[in-house]
């Protein structure tokens, strides 16, 4: 029997959680993005890296809706989406974590979560315990206000925020940016496991090579284009991306 006749598995035959196609757009008439290719399903995490100003982040807005893409397409589902706004796409199960203001400083931990439940409010109860499952020290530190915490406590508020509207593709910019190794190494650690729990992951990182060795499938962007794109462990393990985009 030749490969060509096994049957294909269910991870081939079922439809993408993301598929972006030639995704062309920018702000106002410049493009930034020219060509970018992304195929992620549900049960990966997929890792963004590349230089400063490559369009990396441009890349997750384009993906949320707060882009105009005018070439090429993005489907959720094998659904198209582009340039749906972001209210509908979160409807349609997507979260967005942007890296910087991701909580509500003067509201309490727990007041920052109920707020991403405002699309079911029925669900407050058991997402908060899911949430909490997740990043244990919010539990504790449910009624101090979000101002107070450590910076990696507020990245876990923010990715706990959008889990509580329960997405299936959470979009994440720079999780671990200004977190000391230890707690870079435990969002990657929530990451892992939200992945586990059915979420698909589309994260940004500059924290590379960390973040390729937790990675399914990795994108190396360069100037708002596809340079490599392979799982995590086949870009760590090649050259010639350690030695452009990885620091050798
Ligand atoms: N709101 C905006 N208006 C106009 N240009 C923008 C805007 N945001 C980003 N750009 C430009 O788009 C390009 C790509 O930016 P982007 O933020 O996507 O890069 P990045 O890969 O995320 O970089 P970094 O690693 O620095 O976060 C840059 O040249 C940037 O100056
Ligand atoms: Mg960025």
């Amino acid at each position: 029997m030749s490969n060509d006749a096994s049957p294909p598995s269910p991870a081939v035959s079922a439809a993408p959680l993301l598929d972006a196609r030639d995704v062309h757009g920018g702000y106002g008439s410049m493009n930034i993005l020219n060509g970018v290719d992304m195929t992620l399903y549900a049960d990966e995490v997929g890792v963004i890296v590349g230089p400063n100003g490559a369009g990396k982040s441009t890349m997750l807005k384009a993906v949320f809706g707060l882009l105009n893409v005018n070439q090429g397409e993005i489907l959720l589902g094998g659904e198209p989406i582009q340039n749906l706004a972001p209210n509908q796409l979160v409807k349609r199960g997507m979260g967005f974590v942007p890296q910087e203001k991701n909580v509500f400083p003067s509201l309490s931990v727990q007041e920052n979560l109920e707020m991403g439940a405002y699309l079911k409010p029925h669900n407050v109860k058991r997402m908060l315990e899911q949430v909490y499952e997740f990043f244990p020290p919010l539990k504790e530190k449910r009624r101090q206000s979000a101002g107070e915490l450590s910076g990696g406590q507020r990245q876990m508020v923010a990715m706990g925020r959008a889990l509580m509207a329960e997405p299936t593709l959470l979009l994440l910019d720079e999780p671990t940016a200004g977190l000391s190794p230890l707690y870079m190494n435990e969002i990657f650690d929530r990451v892992k496991k939200i992945n586990a729990a059915g979420v698909g992951i589309l994260m940004v990182e500059q924290n590379a090579k960390q973040a390729l060795a937790i990675a399914d499938k990795g994108f190396v962007l360069a100037a708002g284009q596809n340079r490599f794109t392979d799982t995590g462990a086949a870009l760590l393990a090649d050259p010639d991306v350690a030695k452009s985009f990885l620091g050798g």
